[in-house]
């Protein structure tokens, strides 16, 4: 599906960026990915995951715009031509309002909001020029429905909606469609995290009645890269708990 095609996925050692990574390898794309420090981590991935020489890891921390414009250098150096971005790298910092510090609203702007302002401007002008792009945003159900203690994350990924909406209106013109998934509650460390008591509430919530797996998110995400005449939609990959 994806030969001849480079695809770059941010925050790509675990969980939907991990799965992500794998997937579009199965459909036979070059595949950059950015990790934050574990180059053992990454090194192990593209051993686990590359075929030949199809892989490519980048240390970058998601926050720095410099380090973003350094990534998408390299993944051109390295496979000529940059088709598409997942815009995936992202963290929660959940505490009750009135508890979160101003730390906790910083980092999680710098790095869900921010990074995808990074990713998507460093990479943008490629995309202009060669009149072809992709761009897909890895936002969340928490932009459409409030979350207890998700005030900041809540914030960026309901950001991440007006920026593809808006970007995705700019560079039509240019041949490039801009999307996002909102995924639902998925068994990645992220879920792994939330207290079981709290997980079984949520678990009533969901219609399919089963947390999602990384993989089904990946399977949505090549789906908007492969799509031709879809831009500024959301995809849900939610097991149906905006219902
Ligand atoms: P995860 O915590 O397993 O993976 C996040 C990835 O982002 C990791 O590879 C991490 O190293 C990277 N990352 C974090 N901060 C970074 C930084 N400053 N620089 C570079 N990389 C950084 O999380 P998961 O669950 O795979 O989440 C991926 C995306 O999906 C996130 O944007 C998250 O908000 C979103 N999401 C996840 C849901 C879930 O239930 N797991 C639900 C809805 C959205």
């Amino acid at each position: 599906m994806f030969t001849d095609q480079t695809f770059l996925v941010t925050g790509g050692t675990r969980g939907i960026g991990k799965a992500t990574v794998q997937a579009l390898i199965e459909r036979g794309a070059n595949v950059a990915f950015t990790y934050q420090s574990n180059r053992v981590l990454a090194e192990q991935i593209c051993e686990e995951l590359g075929q030949g020489n199809n892989i490519l890891a980048v240390e970058a921390d998601v926050q720095d715009f410099t380090q973003a414009q350094k990534t998408i250098a390299q993944v051109k150096e390295r496979f000529n031509q940059l088709h598409g971005v997942v815009l995936n790298a992202g963290i929660a910092r959940d505490k009750p309002f009135y508890m979160m510090s101003e730390e906790d609203w910083d980092v999680t702007i710098q790095t869900n909001l921010k990074g995808t302002f990074n990713y998507a401007r460093a990479s943008v002008f490629d995309f202009i020029k060669q009149k072809y792009g992709r761009i897909v945003c890895v936002s969340s159900v928490s932009a459409m429905k409030g979350v207890l203690g998700q005030v900041n994350y809540s914030t960026t990924k309901a950001g991440q909606i007006g920026f593809i909406k808006s970007l995705a209106k700019e560079v039509s013109k240019f041949g490039i469609t801009v999307n996002a998934v909102a995924p639902g509650f998925i068994a990645t460390d992220m879920w792994n995290d939330i207290p079981d008591d709290r997980k079984a509430k949520i678990l009533g919530e969901i219609p399919l009645g089963r947390a999602g797996e990384a993989s089904e998110v990946a399977d949505a995400i090549c789906f908007l890269l492969q799509s031709n005449y879809i831009t500024g939609s959301v995809i849900a990959v939610d097991g149906g708990i905006l219902i």
